[in-house]
């Protein structure tokens, strides 16, 4: 009997690391699909903004990969970088946003709610997620404390907000809008370099303005811009290119060997 106890304890331990794996994998999957359900109701609602926060998703990736964020830290600023303008679809603004091409003070007032709205929908992740809310409440705050709503300065504004705002503007300049033509990569750098130290990190302005990051940036919109080019990236496995968000995103299916990661 002896011989036997140590086998049965291996055997219960096994299970039990078993049992803890597939409880893992499951909350896992089940986060996935939490988010891409978000993503989900924002391309229902607006199929622009759907497309507007994938391509900010992706800046804000290269952005975060460049100042050494540790895969944790990258999903976070990609979270943030997805659902930062999710506050838009609230019915008090989605007829400001879909038929108004230039905005009364009253209107410039509501559109300001957005990111407060915005973070109030997404409190309920904030236990899971809890960079999430501060984030996206925070993503028009400026570095020189002029930015809304709280008029944070500094490095009081959450990380992920700081990197998601250089890719906001940098999309809001360089994709063509119902109220503004798109600009080009250079006049996106421009007001980049013109933003340090006032809308802008500065050290951030410094990393985004380098060479490297700049030549990822430019790859990651005319990639974007173009979608057979996007395709044939991804197929060729193209390091340089900036990270597939949805294909980062979506949950693998079960028993798959997919390399998806996981939020
Ligand atoms: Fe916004």
């Amino acid at each position: 009997m002896r011989e036997i106890v140590p086998i049965s304890v291996g055997a219960a331990a096994s299970g039990l690391i078993l049992r803890e794996h597939t409880r893992r994998t499951r909350a896992e999957r089940l986060s996935a699909a939490t988010m891409e359900t978000l993503l989900n109701t924002i391309d229902a609602n607006d199929a622009d903004t759907g497309a507007h926060v994938r391509r900010v998703a992706s800046y804000a990736l290269i952005l975060g990969e460049a100042a050494g964020l540790d895969e944790r830290a990258l999903h976070s600023v990609e979270r943030v970088a997805l659902f930062h303008d999710i506050g838009k679809l609230h019915g008090a603004l989605t007829d400001i946003f879909h038929e108004s091409s230039t905005l009364t003070p009253e209107e410039r007032r509501a559109v300001m709610t957005h990111p407060l709205r915005g973070a109030e929908v997404l409190a309920p992740l904030s236990a899971f997620y809890p960079e999430l809310e501060k984030g996206v409440a925070a993503h028009h705050e400026r570095w020189d404390g002029s930015g809304y709503p709280r008029c944070l300065k500094g490095r009081r504004i959450p990380l992920e907000a700081r990197i998601v705002s250089f890719a906001d503007s940098f999309d809001a300049i360089t994709h063509r809008r119902r109220y503004s033509h798109a600009r080009s990569f250079k006049a996106a750098i421009n007001a980049i370099s013109e933003g340090k130290g006032t809308q802008f990190d500065p050290d951030l302005a410094d990393l985004f303005l380098s060479r490297p990051v700049l030549a990822r940036i430019e790859r990651a919109m005319r990639r974007a811009h173009s979608p057979q080019k996007k395709s044939a990236n991804r197929r060729r496995g193209d390091k340089n290119s900036a990270p597939d968000v949805t294909f980062r995103w979506r949950p693998r299916s079960l028993g798959s060997q997919s390399r998806d990661r996981q939020p």
